[in-house]
């Protein structure tokens, strides 16, 4: 792995470029803390996991114990962490037992990176196959791309030896029958609670995102997870961000890399997922839309920062410290 930026170097930068850049560089926003759960510290030392939502206190563990377990690279622990999700029947979101699309059909999106050399791999609308974010580490490391989607990607994980599986379970193919009886069937807009997984180890980040996508989306949609920079990016330079919800929204922003830029430029995870975020709900308010975005960010200095449009977006944190714990995120004042 090379060398990630020197810590002082980068405290020097976060200081400067803070200053450069100025109030008002960032929009007039402030956050509203959910009570009841404690905050997280402002900043982890050494080892980190950090994941979105609920779901993500098992997938941390995975990941944690791949990381312990001495990985080549942190990102094959995020991608262990993500394994669980995708096996977990009552995660309604990723893998089997997520949602399918308006015909009855699971596609499923991911995408993994690796923050020494931006090293990545994703695979789109895949069919068929237990562990999306496997075969995402596949075309990473066995081919010259980036992006694998649809029959392609399923000719690519077969040749691969990847498990086969049906990712309808009993459960959604329920929901999917009462979702057709439904006089009119908009797709539930907030219906796409992601996983994605930020690995921090000594400096070398890693990030895995996998998901089922927005519940009965038209076949072949394609959202912001296996997309590098909207639904995830990261560089030891500069940090990492993964994003959760509505994934066109981080497409039309570029979303995660724009977090990343935004610490590369000196801000703090908090700040930088602040002043996308809000630029973000600014543009969705302007088409009169309203939607649930999230940013998940951690930048060199072991910052973390979970910022959401809506209450009740929670994501999961595992360090030596303090082991897994789940935090409220906050989210923009309205
Ligand atoms: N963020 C997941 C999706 O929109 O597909």
């Amino acid at each position: 792995m090379s060398r990630p930026l020197d810590p002082e170097r980068r405290r020097f930068l976060r200081g400067t470029g803070a200053a450069l850049l100025g109030a008002s560089a960032l929009p007039a926003c402030s956050l509203v803390t959910q009570r009841g759960n404690s905050s997280p510290p402002e900043r982890f030392e050494g080892r980190l996991v950090v994941s979105t939502w609920n779901f993500g206190m098992a997938a941390n563990a995975a990941a944690w114990s791949a990381l312990q377990s001495g990985v080549p690279h942190p990102v094959y622990a995020a991608a262990a962490g993500a394994r669980v999700p995708e096996a977990d029947p009552a995660v309604t979101s990723v893998g089997y037992g997520g949602s399918p699309n308006a015909k009855g059909v699971m596609e499923l999106d991911a995408c993994v990176m690796r923050g020494d050399n931006l090293a990545c791999g994703g695979v789109a609308g895949l069919r068929g196959f237990a562990h999306p974010v496997s075969v995402a580490l596949d075309v990473m490391d066995h081919t010259p791309h980036v992006l694998l989607v649809g029959e392609g990607a399923g000719e690519f994980a077969a040749s691969r030896g990847h498990e086969q599986r049906d990712l309808l379970s009993a459960e959604a193919a329920a929901r999917y029958a009462k979702w057709q009886t439904k006089q009119e069937r908009p797709a539930p807009i907030d219906d796409h609670d992601t996983i994605g997984l930020i690995t921090l180890d000594n400096g070398h980040f890693g990030m895995a995102v996998t998901t089922s996508g927005w519940a009965f989306k038209l076949p072949g949609r394609v959202g912001d997870s296996p997309i590098i920079g909207a639904g995830g990016y990261c560089d030891n330079e500069a940090g990492a961000c993964v994003a959760t919800g509505t994934g066109e929204e981080m497409i039309r922003h570029v979303a995660a890399f724009a977090v990343v830029e935004q610490m590369r430029n000196g801000l703090s995870a908090k700040q930088a997922a602040v002043a996308v975020l809000a630029r973000i709900r600014r543009n969705f308010r302007a088409r009169d839309m309203n939607t649930m975005v999230a940013l998940l960010a951690v930048d060199t200095s072991g910052g973390v920062a979970g910022v959401c449009t809506t209450k009740n977006f929670e994501f999961a944190v595992h360090d030596e410290d303090h082991g897994g714990v789940l935090h409220p995120g906050e989210h923009l004042a309205p």
